[in-house]
């Protein structure tokens, strides 16, 4: 087991019934009656999840700021910044998917930031985030872990980026999870949470072996239990076993646990990153996509860890490497996420050639478990994955 250093400060408020412990929760932050929520594209107050929460707020002032879009943008989130100074905000609460907790990460940590933010983003020399306002979050969308993680994926549609931050003032100080929030969820959202955290799970797993027994059990514990529940949770979301089931899961797959000791490999991440850039592709999609080329592409450094979760995981007695592969398309397929770039997109022509462009300009020359991942190879991953 490498060393690790594993901090997670977020607490997990988990279960039925639990907003009302809400203002319990923000008196242990702030003093401040005043805070700001924020919420996407309104899925909230169609759903009840509004109306539970303002009704535990009695007595708070609530400041609202929606309209934070799936892929949170750069533009709208600076409009949050400005009404954060302009009230004086000393607490944000999130309400809603990973793109809205995302999104109020980089809202509470901007906020605090004295320079240009989006030179932060882009790794700029000398431009850290190092400071942020509290935040809590209510979950309504199992899938990215941003609740009980402190990094951010933000995207800038008119400059074609999607790009990443975080750091330990970035997680939140509390998350209320309460399962019964998937019951208003699309299939297809149903479909990309299981997508996002089976892919979670993945990357910190199928590198090469390194003694960590306990952090691949409980990898595969949590890909055997998605794979159990998948297709059931996504017909019946109204089951609380089931829901409650793939929400743990979720949130357990990057909360920082899995990768404590282990050698990890996001390369899929950040190719698949560069799809919803390029063409707003759901998040969970992209992996999709890239995964199986990325593992065919790298099956001889990934051979150990593919067969031990065809074994472990698959229930295959003697399988190859091209078999797990494709056990984990099947997986994709059985809850309808369609795995080739072409199912998204007719424009695919030259995707291949951008991203190896884009790579070579930032450069990531050397990415992956061993850090050879070369951009000829994304270009051949990319391009497989047609
Ligand atoms: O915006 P609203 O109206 O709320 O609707 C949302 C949105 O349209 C809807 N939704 C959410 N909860 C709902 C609901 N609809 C009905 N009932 C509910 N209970 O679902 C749509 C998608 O929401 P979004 O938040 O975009 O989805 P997700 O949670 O998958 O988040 C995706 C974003 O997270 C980033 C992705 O890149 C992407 O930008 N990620 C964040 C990570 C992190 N912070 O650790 C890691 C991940 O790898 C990922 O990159
Ligand atoms: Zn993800």
């Amino acid at each position: 087991m490498l060393n690790f250093d594993y901090y997670n400060p977020t607490r997990i408020i988990f279960g039925k019934d639990i907003y009302k412990r809400l203002p319990e929760q923000i008196e242990l932050v702030t003093a401040s009656k005043k805070i700001l929520l924020t919420y996407g594209g309104g899925s909230i107050f169609k759903n009840g999840v509004y109306d539970e929460v303002i009704k535990a707020l009695e007595g708070f002032e609530v400041v609202l700021f929606g309209g934070i879009e799936p892929n949170p943008e750069y533009d709208t989130l600076m409009k949050a910044v400005e009404l954060v100074k302009k009230e004086n905000i000393s607490f944000v609460l999130a309400v809603g998917g990973g793109s809205v907790i995302d999104g109020t990460k980089f809202i509470v940590s901007a906020a605090k930031y004295e320079g240009n933010p989006w030179d932060v983003l882009l790794r700029k020399e000398g431009s850290v985030f190092t400071d942020a306002i509290p935040f809590g979050t209510v979950l309504t969308l199992p899938a990215t872990g941003s609740e009980m993680n402190s990094g951010a994926v933000i995207s800038n549609s008119p400059l074609k980026e999607k790009r990443t931050m975080g750091g330990s003032f970035a997680f939140p100080k509390f998350s209320f999870l309460d399962p019964k929030v998937i019951e208003s969820l699309p299939k297809r959202q149903i479909a990309n949470g299981i997508t996002d955290a089976f892919m979670h799970t993945l990357e910190q797993y199928l590198t090469y072996p390194t003694d960590n027994f306990l952090q691949e059990r409980i990898a595969e514990g949590i890909l055997s239990t998605l794979i159990e529940i998948g297709e059931k949770v996504i017909e019946n979301p109204k089951d609380h076993v089931l829901a409650s089931n793939l929400m743990w899961c979720a949130t357990m797959a990057l909360n920082g646990t899995l990768r404590a000791g282990v050698v990890y490999d996001w390369s899929t991440h950040m190719i698949a990153h560069e799809l919803t850039a390029l063409y707003g592709i759901d998040h969970a999609r992209t992996l999709a996509i890239i995964a199986p080329s990325l593992y065919r592409i790298k099956s001889a450094n990934k051979k150990e860890k593919l067969i031990q979760l065809g074994q472990r995981v698959f229930g295959l007695e003697t399988p190859t490497e091209e078999m797990v592969v494709q056990k984990i398309e099947s997986f994709f397929h059985a809850i309808n996420i369609a795995t080739r770039l072409s199912d998204y997109t007719e424009a695919y022509e030259g995707t291949a050639e951008e991203i190896k462009k884009r790579f070579e300009e930032r450069n990531w020359l050397a990415m992956g478990e061993r850090g050879d991942l070369t951009p000829d190879e994304v270009f051949e991953i990319v391009k497989m994955s047609y």
